[in-house]
């Protein structure tokens, strides 16, 4: 059985749920928070600590996981490692491909799981979008387009770490869009080249924290792909849409969020002309809560040694992308993806 901590109780407490509802092989054991009142809010007999550096030394966790801003990402997860933890860490892994691999590589020198919460790799519908892709019923796929925007006005107040681009390590980008980011990866490869233009019309935003993006990708796979995120939509509506064509078939995913998500796809071979086509629903269950499919993974990991599907050393082409975006932004050129 594995003994977790949980260090940071905003988004952490999916993951208080998530070790309560794994069962016998995960046993939360303690809690973290500099703030009381989260640390209050957590029912059941397990040890409490608004102080990091004394949790680790105390709390009798194997393994934790850390979901704090991401300013605080890179230097608790080799604090957590020079004590010997294992690490399920939030998205995004880092601020910079440097604080990675320095994280990836303390990991693997003491031999420790080390994995990035990229959650979506874990979620029913996109491992069904997965094996539509990979079973080539789509032929070559040529163009890709994913989106998403959310008011974080509606969650975080005025003045969170979240609005600070020093703090966050940029906006919309790293806060938001790392997910869609990562799972293209995971879905389709690695991206060859980047293109992004970014506006900063937020009025709580600063130091150059993005609230607007859009961005053009070419894959390695020689895939075209098109991007839009915002933060401050003036209508909060969750939207994040998958399109993808191609030369013998479409698919799309209507809505992101896992509960209500709608995958659709049609292919050549299902009818002869492309009026006749029907678009088939192929999957709408939402299954167990993806936050304990993940935990359950990363807690076999730790077990066997094995490498996590979404592993920290595999994010780092991630924080890569992430990286080619922003300086692609900042410079107003496009990017070729790791020649930075
Ligand atoms: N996977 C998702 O869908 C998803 C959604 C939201 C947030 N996140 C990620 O979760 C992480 C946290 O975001 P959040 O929304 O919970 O932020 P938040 O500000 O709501 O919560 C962060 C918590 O960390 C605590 N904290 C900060 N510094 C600390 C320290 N030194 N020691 C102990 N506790 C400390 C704060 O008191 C706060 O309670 C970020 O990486 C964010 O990107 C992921």
């Amino acid at each position: 059985m594995l003994k977790l901590g949980v260090v940071g109780l905003g988004l952490g407490m999916t993951h208080v749920d998530a070790a309560q509802q794994c069962g016998e092989e995960v046993a939360l054991v303690a809690i973290c928070d500099a703030n009381r009142d989260r640390l209050q809010a957590v029912n059941g007999d397990i040890r409490r600590f608004t102080d990091y550096g004394t949790f680790l030394r105390e709390s009798g966790a194997d393994a934790l996981v850390l979901a704090v801003p991401h300013d605080l990402h890179a230097k608790m997860t080799l604090e957590a490692m020079e004590h010997g933890k294992h690490v399920l860490l939030e998205k995004p892994m880092s601020t910079s491909v440097a604080d990675g691999e320095r994280m990836v590589a303390s990991a693997k020198e003491r031999g420790l799981s080390f994995m990035i919460a990229q959650n979506w790799r874990y979620t029913p519908w996109c491992r069904q979008i997965k094996s539509i892709i990979d079973s080539g019923e789509l032929g070559n796929i040529r163009m890709i387009r994913s989106d998403w925007v959310l008011n974080f006005h509606d969650f975080y107040p005025k003045g969170t770490w979240i609005y600070d681009g020093q703090r966050g390590g940029g906006g919309a980008v790293i806060g938001l869009v790392v997910h869609n980011l990562d799972y293209l990866r995971f879905l389709f490869g690695e991206v060859r080249k980047v293109y992004a233009q970014h506006l900063y019309t937020d009025e709580w935003s600063s130091n150059r924290a993005e609230n607007m993006s859009m961005i053009q990708f070419e894959f390695e796979s020689g895939a075209l792909g098109q991007m839009l995120t915002s933060y401050t939509p003036f209508i909060n509506q969750d939207s994040g849409p998958l399109q993808v064509y191609g030369d013998q078939g479409m698919l799309t995913a209507k809505r992101m969020f896992p509960e209500h998500i709608y995958v659709t796809s049609s292919s050549r071979t299902s009818a002869e002309k492309a009026v006749d086509r029907r678009f088939d629903e192929v999957s709408v269950e939402p299954g167990e809560p993806f936050a304990v499919t993940q935990l359950r993974h990363f807690a076999e990991c730790v077990k066997t040694g094995n490498k996590p599907i979404s592993s920290g050393e595999d994010n780092l082409g991630t924080i890569r992308l992430v990286e080619s975006i922003y300086e692609s932004a900042r410079t107003g050129e496009p990017v070729l993806v790791g020649c930075l």
